[in-house]
């Protein structure tokens, strides 16, 4: 099943947009395969592309607040860091056994993750921007 880009996904920043597209992509890519045809490589590897994925993206996003000078870099830093704990865990775990139903649940956790964050957390960095330009 593919998971469709939403327009309350956009912040109006092209470069972050651009970026978040392709995450939920990679998204995207792992839950079909899910649906499809699961093997425990595949998945795992597209795990691992998509943790990398967003190490690169949440390390552009941090500098265009950092050279925004946005007061809510460091907690925003903060909410990456977190996620990106957490995926990597989730990783070191589905070593051990990767089972179809866990791997679900963790995409449906990502989706979750990325909707919330990207619509309230990476949206209040673009209202800081829009402001800033008035
Ligand atoms: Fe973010």
């Amino acid at each position: 099943m593919k998971i469709e880009w939403r327009s309350k996904y956009q912040i109006g920043i092209e470069a972050i947009d651009n970026q978040h597209k392709y995450f939920l992509e990679l998204i995207s890519r792992i839950n079909e395969q899910l649906y499809l045809s699961p093997d425990a490589e595949t998945i795992k590897r597209f795990m691992n592309e998509l943790i990398k994925y967003a190490e690169f993206h949440f390390c552009s996003e941090e500098n265009i607040m950092y050279f925004e000078k946005y007061p809510g870099l460091k907690i925003h830093h903060n909410l990456h860091s977190e996620i990106l704990t957490q995926l990597h865990e989730r990783m070191i775990f589905s070593d051990i056994a990767l089972d179809l139903e866990s791997m679900k649940l963790l995409v449906q956790f990502l989706i979750d993750w990325f909707s919330k964050h990207t619509i309230e957390e990476d949206k209040a960095f673009a209202d800081f921007l829009k402001n800033k330009e008035v």
